[in-house]
């Protein structure tokens, strides 16, 4: 059983490896590659900048690290920047749409492979309920902006616009409100268009992405002019214990604000729909993280520049910041669209990521074969689609952002470790696969990755650990009555 245990898929075998064709050997209909470098590139920057920007950041600088946050956005991009060198050696080797699921499964084996899938899941289907809940907050905020300037009342009543469920000190509590209606309906709609084909999601994705980076631009361009540097004194604030301020308190907002970089790692879920993977993924991943992390540090810092950090832990902290500046209250009215239009590509890249996941591990027949189909006219994993967004618009509704952030975080520090380790691994039992991109000093990067994000995990293991094993043992059930007996990788071929 062991043995089956680690058995891992053969790369140059590997089951959705290489080269699609229109149709597959039985006739079905596969996935289309029709996305270039820039396309890859938008996704990138489309699935990374939303919610953490948009609105963890503020938590995190007003309740752990002050101005520090600054810091916090340096010591999470460099977890990132070593993850993103390996997703980019796999990626440009392995162009499968499964993602660190399929590097495991051909490098580390079956049960890692189904472990990271688990821990996939985590990192997209809950982005896409994280995220659309960032989403209703801004979207609130602009109703009652337009309220404002109509002179009429046309916000939702707040009983239909947040969470029935929240949960503090572990536990689960009732709120008293009854959904989140517009985390919901974003979440519909977008799955509509990841149902209708890549073309359409991609384009869509591209016209999103030109709005928010113009919005963050312009947030840097004019709210530059007004930092006060007394704002960043003390820049690392004394620790009052328990993670609040002082290193403890950055290591921690490390670990939070790390959410806002997940997502160059999507990226990779399109490298079956990529018209030259080999050269066109490092450039997606690498690129996008690049661009991303540069406005980050600087947007963190201006944040933290033009308004007291205490003020920050609001559910829209870039908005917030700019109340003191009157003369700035069209760019406020800006970034307020900007967050609502932005928030939805990241909704957008990871409800087109997670199904792809899935129709990985359909066809290595760890989960049920109707997650594997594709449909015949649009070319796109349809039923996957439709169940992660009923899904997610489920967990959407019914939960706030806070702990659904931290469990992605998790399950995303996981899968990024384990690709870490499995570059290093195949460096050493396949040294002789052609390698587009190849990670520079591995034995450095990877062990250096791997850790940097095992130390960002224990951050939020330590609060949230009942949930994060009550995830782990869910997925060790599925495998071990699923999985393991429908493996295809232990049955003949047909
Ligand atoms: N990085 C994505 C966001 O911040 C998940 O919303």
């Amino acid at each position: 059983m062991l043995k089956n245990l680690f058995a891992t898929t053969s790369i140059s075998a590997s089951p959705n490896a290489g080269e699609l064709p229109d149709v597959g050997a039985h006739g079905e209909a596969t996935l289309k590659r029709a996305l270039t470098a820039r396309h890859l590139v938008m996704l990138g920057i489309g699935a990374i900048i939303g919610a953490g920007i948009f609105v963890i950041t503020g938590q995190a600088a007003a309740q752990h690290a002050g101005p520090a946050i600054v810091l916090s956005f340096v010591l999470a991009g460099f977890a990132c920047a070593l993850a993103a060198l390996c997703y980019a050696e796999f990626a440009a080797m392995l162009p499968v749409s499964g993602s660190a699921y399929s590097y495991s499964y051909a490098t580390l084996g079956e049960y890692v492979a189904w472990f990271v899938g688990w821990s996939l899941v985590l990192e997209y289907l809950f982005t896409v309920a994280t995220v659309a809940a960032g989403w209703s907050g801004y979207f609130n905020k602009l109703l009652s902006l337009i309220s404002g300037w109509v002179g009429h009342d046309v916000s939702l009543p707040q009983v239909l616009a947040s969470a029935p469920f929240t949960v503090v000190d572990g536990h689960i509590q009732a709120t008293g409100m009854l959904i989140n209606l517009p985390a919901v309906a974003i979440i519909a709609a977008i799955t509509g268009l990841c149902y209708v084909g890549i073309t359409q999601s991609a384009f869509v994705n591209s016209i999103i992405v030109a709005i928010k980076v113009t919005v963050i631009l312009l947030f840097i361009a004019f709210a530059a002019k007004y930092v006060n540097p007394d704002n960043w004194h003390p820049f690392i604030p004394a620790n009052e214990g328990a993670s609040k301020y002082g290193w403890s308190g950055v290591g921690r907002a490390a670990a939070i604000v790390f959410f806002s970089y997940i997502g160059f790692d999507a990226v990779s879920t399109a490298a079956a729909e990529a018209k030259n993977p080999q050269r066109d993924m490092p450039i997606g991943i690498l690129g996008s993280l690049v661009v991303c992390t540069i406005l980050y540090i600087i947007v963190a810092g201006i944040l933290t520049g033009i308004a007291d950090f205490r003020l920050l832990g609001t559910p829209e902290p870039v908005a917030t910041a700019l109340d003191n500046y009157p003369t700035l209250h069209w760019l406020q009215i800006i970034v307020v669209i900007g967050a609502v239009t932005g928030l939805s590509s990241v909704i957008l890249v990871m409800l087109m990521g997670q199904p792809r996941i899935f129709y990985s591990m359909a066809r290595d027949g760890l989960i049920p074969a109707v997650f594997g189909r594709i449909h015949k006219k649009f070319r796109t994993p349809h039923v996957g689609t439709v169940v992660v967004g009923v899904l997610a618009a489920l967990l959407g509704g019914m939960f706030n952002i806070g702990v659904l952030g931290e469990m992605v975080a998790m399950g995303t520090l996981l899968a990024f470790a384990t690709v870490c380790i499995g570059v290093l691994v195949l460096r050493y039992t396949r040294p002789e696969l052609p390698r587009a991109f190849r990670v520079p000093v591995p034995w450095l990067v990877c062990p250096l990755g791997a850790l940097a994000c095992m130390a960002l995990f224990l951050q939020s293991f330590v609060e949230h650990w009942r949930w994060m094993l009550a995830w782990i043992a869910i997925g060790q059930v599925i495998y071990f009555f699923y999985g393991y007996s429908h493996s295809k990788l232990r049955k003949p071929a047909a």
